[in-house]
């Protein structure tokens, strides 16, 4: 049992997004080691069907299973939307979303019941957040739209550009006029978008997705007693992606401080 404990926590996204699950995780569990992965060979993910979604993902929990990693977290809303269900059907690693725990964040939070969810063509879709939803509290409703913009924009490091403004009130003056009292950021890019979206929106709770699924990383754990014990060290992150590690090693400064040394993986 000791060494399962010590075992890492495989985090994945189809790019460099799921950093922010990575910075919420160590935050949340600072002892825990780390091995990332991003599939930086077929980003973006957002607009791909479920099929092929399925497909790279159980590539990549093949891959974590390879490095005995002991829970999977998938970083990416849009995986978490489309290839939940059938990853844990099929593997024997606990594999845990980010849909589950935004959801129930934004259930929580809310006091009118309205709902707004922001994400990937593909997520909104999907029908994922609005039925996770429902599913926990049925007299909730559920405003979505897609905003496929702010991933290249953040990408580009846009965060506090007009141009980020103006595109922030094309896609969300709609969902304010609905009322909303919350709204979830269905998408690994948009908690750097905070600033903006927060100001389109006025007195709306913003839940970032990435820092719910670490409180429930961290509850699961405890709950199952399969804490790392390392004695106050701190953990260490590995990062593995499948194309131009360079490419990823200098964007990853949008969202963590420190340089990060990346490998290159064929699936
Ligand atoms: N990581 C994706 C998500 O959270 C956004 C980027 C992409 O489309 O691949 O949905």
């Amino acid at each position: 049992m000791k060494s399962l404990r010590n075992r890492p926590i495989g985090i994945f996204d189809s790019g460099i997004g799921g950093l922010t699950v990575v910075r919420s995780v160590r935050r949340y569990l600072p002892e825990e080691d780390i091995i990332y992965f991003g599939d930086t060979a077929r980003v973006p993910y957002g607009n791909k069907s479920k099929a092929t979604i399925i497909r790279f993902a159980r590539e990549i929990m093949d891959f974590m299973a390879s490095k005995k990693v002991k829970m999977v977290i998938v970083a990416c809303n849009t995986a978490s939307s489309l290839s939940l269900p059938t990853l844990k059907r099929s593997y024997d690693i606990p594999v845990m979303g980010v849909i589950v725990p935004g959801a129930d964040e934004a259930v929580t939070v809310s006091w009118n019941r309205r709902i707004g969810v922001i994400g990937t063509r593909s997520t909104v879709a999907s029908g994922a957040y609005q039925k996770e939803i429902g599913r926990i509290d049925r007299r909730c409703k559920v405003f979505a739209k897609s905003c496929p913009l702010f991933v290249p924009l953040v990408e580009n490091r846009f965060f506090a550009d007009p141009i980020t403004r103006h595109v922030a009130r094309l896609y969300l003056n709609g969902l304010k006029k609905k009322g909303i009292d919350s709204l979830i950021l269905g998408c690994t890019h948009y908690p750097l978008l905070k600033g903006i979206i927060g100001q389109v929106m006025g007195n709306v709770k913003l839940i970032d997705s990435s820092v719910a699924v670490a409180k429930h990383a961290k509850a699961s754990l405890e709950g199952n007693d399969m804490c790392a014990r390392r004695r106050g060290r701190k953990g260490k992150t590995k990062y593995y992606v499948s194309d131009d590690p360079e490419g990823f090693k200098s964007s990853a400064g949008i969202f963590l401080k420190k340089g990060i040394k990346v490998s290159k993986v064929g699936l």
